[in-house]
């Protein structure tokens, strides 16, 4: 295999996660609320969001500086038009080992069997709550839980099942109550249910400290409801640490990145539906790939994209949830975060 590009912090280059839309049909109170994403809002004209070509060629030469393993996000990453069809083209690509989809799950009855015919082999499943008020609360009044396991359902007949992971947010207070019920209706699925710390993506969503719930807290909830064991991770950096039920359930994981942050092994760079790369997912600067994609032709190109990357990531510095854990043990003063942090509907989760 390739030796991956490499930061300046030693972290290699082994992940690409790739905006395909920046638009949404839920508007999740946390990601894109209504009040900003309303009916005026101005999204990406189809000609601004790079095309298939493009996208292939950043994955092409983004394999060729180590990254194995691709994530295709959004926004709702199931409303860019003939998306299977750039699946079936990532698959081919020489060094990509591994591609999954993160999506809200309503339009997987449409889209989950094109999908497994495309190549494409795990999925994400967002779902923050079964009480139908409760999932309205978070999602800004769009879809339904109902909806949502029904696009679970379609998944896992396609041929999806044991690949679906379902990714919930808690917000203390919103949510958190709900965990047990969630997690009783996904053991013994084999669906993964992982329990996300609540952060302070992008400016708009009024992020404070006391609405997350550290990960110790739901362990020591859900292991008196159902005990609990650790396991060792898939690989080396995996995100989620993992918890097997004693009683043979399943297992479930933990994705605690305010009280515990993973940036030590962070691989991982985005790019958004228009072309810009990220090195990370609190960054308030991408740079613009498009335009070198756009404007050359093909044999130059690869060789100055390639330049460019290795070049981006060779600079990279980027460990802001450390960073933000080191705020917030040092001073007693409220989070000084940055302001003009990158949105998440536009960068993927
Ligand atoms: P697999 O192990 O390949 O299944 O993926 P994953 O564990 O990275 O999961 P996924 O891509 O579904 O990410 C789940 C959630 O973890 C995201 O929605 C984010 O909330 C969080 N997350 C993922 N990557 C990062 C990261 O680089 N930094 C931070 N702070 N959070 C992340
Ligand atoms: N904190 C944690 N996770 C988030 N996601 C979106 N916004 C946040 C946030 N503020 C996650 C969603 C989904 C993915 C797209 O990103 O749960 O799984
Ligand atoms: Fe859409 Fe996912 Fe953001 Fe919710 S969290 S608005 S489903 S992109
Ligand atoms: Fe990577 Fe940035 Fe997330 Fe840290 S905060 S794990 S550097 S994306």
């Amino acid at each position: 295999s390739i030796a991956p590009c490499r930061d300046r912090r030693g972290r290699p280059l082994r992940d690409l996660r790739i905006s395909v839309m920046d638009r949404c049909n839920f508007r999740c109170s946390y990601c894109m609320p209504e009040s900003t994403y309303h009916e005026g809002f101005r999204f990406l004209p189809p000609a601004e969001r790079l095309d298939f070509d493009e996208i292939e060629c950043v994955v092409r030469v983004a394999a060729s500086l180590g990254v194995t393993k691709i994530r295709l996000t959004g926004g709702e990453p199931l409303l860019r038009p003939e998306l299977p069809d750039l699946v079936s083209r990532l698959v081919r690509v020489p060094g990509i080992e591994d591609i999954a989809l993160t999506t809200n799950g309503v339009l997987l009855p449409r889209c989950a069997q094109a999908l497994w015919q495309a190549g494409l082999r795990r999925i994400s499943v967002s779902l923050d709550s079964l009480d139908p008020a409760v999932f309205a609360r978070m999602s800004g009044g769009r879809g339904a839980p109902q909806a949502v396991l029904k696009g679970i359902e379609a998944a896992q007949q396609a041929g999806f099942e044991g690949a679906i992971k379902i990714n919930t947010v808690v917000q203390r207070g919103v949510n958190d109550a709900g965990v047990p019920d969630l997690l009783s209706y996904f053991r013994n699925t084999g669906c993964v249910v992982r329990l996300i710390e609540y952060m302070d993506v992008g400016n708009r969503n009024g992020w404070e400290k006391k609405d997350v719930v550290p990960s110790e807290d739901m362990l020591r909830r859900i292991h008196a409801l159902w005990p609990l064991v650790p396991l060792s991770p898939h690989y080396q950096g995996e995100v989620a640490r993992r918890y097997g039920y004693l009683d043979g359930a399943g297992e479930i994981g933990f994705i605690s990145s305010v009280s515990a942050p993973f940036c030590g092994a962070c691989s991982r760079a985005r790019l958004s539906s228009d072309g810009k790369i990220y090195t990370c997912l609190f960054a308030t600067q991408g740079q613009d790939l498009r335009a070198l994609l756009r404007d050359q032709k093909q044999a130059e190109r690869d060789a100055s994209l390639r330049a460019v990357l290795s070049g981006i990531w060779g600079n990279r510095t980027d460990r802001y949830s450390e960073e933000r854990a080191a705020r917030s043990t040092h001073s007693a003063a409220a989070l000084d975060a940055k302001a003009d942090k990158i949105e998440m509907h536009y960068i993927g989760g």
